[in-house]
């Protein structure tokens, strides 16, 4: 199981090695879940193909106009990437370039040029997919911005930049405008550490209050979400929820992954997901935003949490399609297949109980496995977005952005009925306390 899968910082191990054709789950379980409108010749070819190199541009960093300079003047196949500010380099992966380019080509200088610059932190590489719930959230230098699950930090440090160079100050500011800040969470403590070293260089800027603390995300506690002077609203304005996933959307850089697929990845993760999604609502302020996310295409890790979220959260989901600009995506689904380890295709929660075997382990099927019934909220779903590699020649993506609606929680049927048998309880107390002449003991 993938927990970290989306480390995009390292793509030196890319290789040409394609896997693709490997048997087992792999192609059958991706097929599996990408829904009936999609090219899957397409699909399969690209996935055969290493990754581009993608960057960004530290904006906030001295020196940084003529790492823009040399971008515009330079020669090659690179495309600037409006919807989130970064450029891609088509010529294959780093591990390509080692191979294919002699001392002295253009390429061979481009690649020394990509190691000075991300040295220098001048450049942050980053796989382009990954950029995508930072950019939906539009953070703004004011904002108070959790990141849930945030090592090895690139998804941070991208907010950060962003929030620098939109005039993020650490005290109150002339014109009364609030300091931003951004708590960076992180349960392992190995990776919090690689964090820690991945945000040195904001700490050395002393713009931006950055704070990195180890906690389950499902437990993160409310004390984080109060800030000084925020009066009637507490909670944090945006939310990172970049969830532990399976990482099958990450084939083209792990095509090993290809040989372990197995769908109870899906069914298991779905949970802890789900409870990383509703810590991370429960800390968001009325108003607030929140992008969940997974390098995974498996609807059970992605429009199954959503769903799960729509009905059990006081949120919506947001439409984001103004602010892709030249993305290709997809829409969410809005039904889909629950598969066990076997194969077996369960159409809903009382069909897995019944026929999947063997029964002792019925109870890994849970009701928010399964698409909703009722049809609005299934076509609710299409407001998420699903990223194919075929589509943007990049790696596979999902991402939904939430908006608190409201401060009180939508009571659950368990809950309403637990409230009404104590109501009842109380009043047959009442009564025959009220009564109790009549009553013999
Ligand atoms: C998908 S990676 C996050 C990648 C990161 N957002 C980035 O862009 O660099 C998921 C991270 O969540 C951490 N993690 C796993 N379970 C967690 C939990 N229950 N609470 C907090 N973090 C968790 C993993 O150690 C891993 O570092």
């Amino acid at each position: 199981m993938r927990q970290d899968i989306n480390d995009d910082d390292d793509d030196d191990d890319d290789d040409d090695d394609d896997g693709v054709d490997g048997d087992g789950w792999g192609a059958a379980g991706v097929e599996h879940q990408l829904g009936d409108v999609v090219e899957t010749d397409a699909l399969f070819a690209i996935l055969k193909r290493p990754l581009p190199i993608t960057f960004r541009v530290n904006r906030t960093q001295p020196g940084v106009e003529a790492v823009d300079a040399d971008l515009q003047g330079f020669q090659g196949d690179l495309t600037y990437l409006d919807w989130c500010d970064a450029w891609q380099l088509n010529v294959g992966n780093v591990a390509d370039i080692k191979q294919r380019t002699k001392p002295g080509s253009a390429l061979h200088e481009w690649r020394q040029w990509l190691a000075a610059r991300g040295k220098a932190k001048l450049i942050e590489r980053q796989e382009v997919v990954s950029m995508l719930p930072v950019s939906l959230l539009q953070l703004e230098g004011h904002h108070r911005v959790l990141d849930m699950c945030a090592a090895p930090g690139s998804k941070t440090s991208q907010a950060a930049d962003m929030m620098l160079a939109r005039g993020a100050k650490v005290s109150k500011t002339t014109d009364g405008a609030a300091p931003g800040c951004v708590v960076a969470n992180e349960l392992d403590a190995r990776r919090a550490r690689i964090l820690i070293g991945r945000l040195r260089p904001f700490a050395q800027s002393p713009a931006l209050n950055i704070q990195v603390v180890n906690h389950k995300a499902q437990t993160i506690p409310a004390s984080l979400a109060c800030f000084e002077g925020q009066k009637n609203e507490k909670g944090f304005d945006r939310i990172i929820c970049d969830v532990p996933c399976s990482g099958d959307g990450t084939l083209r850089k792990n095509p090993g992954l290809w040989a372990h697929w197995v769908p109870h990845y899906g069914l298991s993760l779905h949970s802890t997901q789900l409870q990383i999604a509703l810590r991370g609502i429960a800390l968001l302020r009325v108003g607030g935003r929140m992008a969940y996310s997974t390098c995974s295409l498996n609807p059970l890790e992605n429009e199954a949490v959503v769903a799960a979220l729509l009905r059990q959260a006081p949120v919506k989901l947001v439409d984001c399609s103004s602010v892709l600009g030249s993305l290709q995506v997809l829409e969410g689904l809005s039904s889909w297949d629950v598969i066990d380890d076997t194969g077996m295709v369960f159409s809903s929660h009382a069909d897995a109980i019944r026929r999947s075997r063997p029964k002792r382990c019925v109870h890994r099927f849970r009701k928010s496995h399964f698409p909703p019934s009722d049809s609005a909220r299934a076509a609710e779903l299409r407001k998420c977005i699903r990223v194919l590699p075929h589509l943007n020649n990049t790696g596979g993506f999902f991402v939904a952005l939430f908006e608190r609606t409201s401060d009180p929680w939508p009571a659950s049927k368990s809950t309403e009925h637990a409230k009404k048998k104590s109501l009842d309880k109380q009043r047959v107390v009442r009564e025959l306390y009220n009564n109790r002449k009549d009553v013999t003991l």
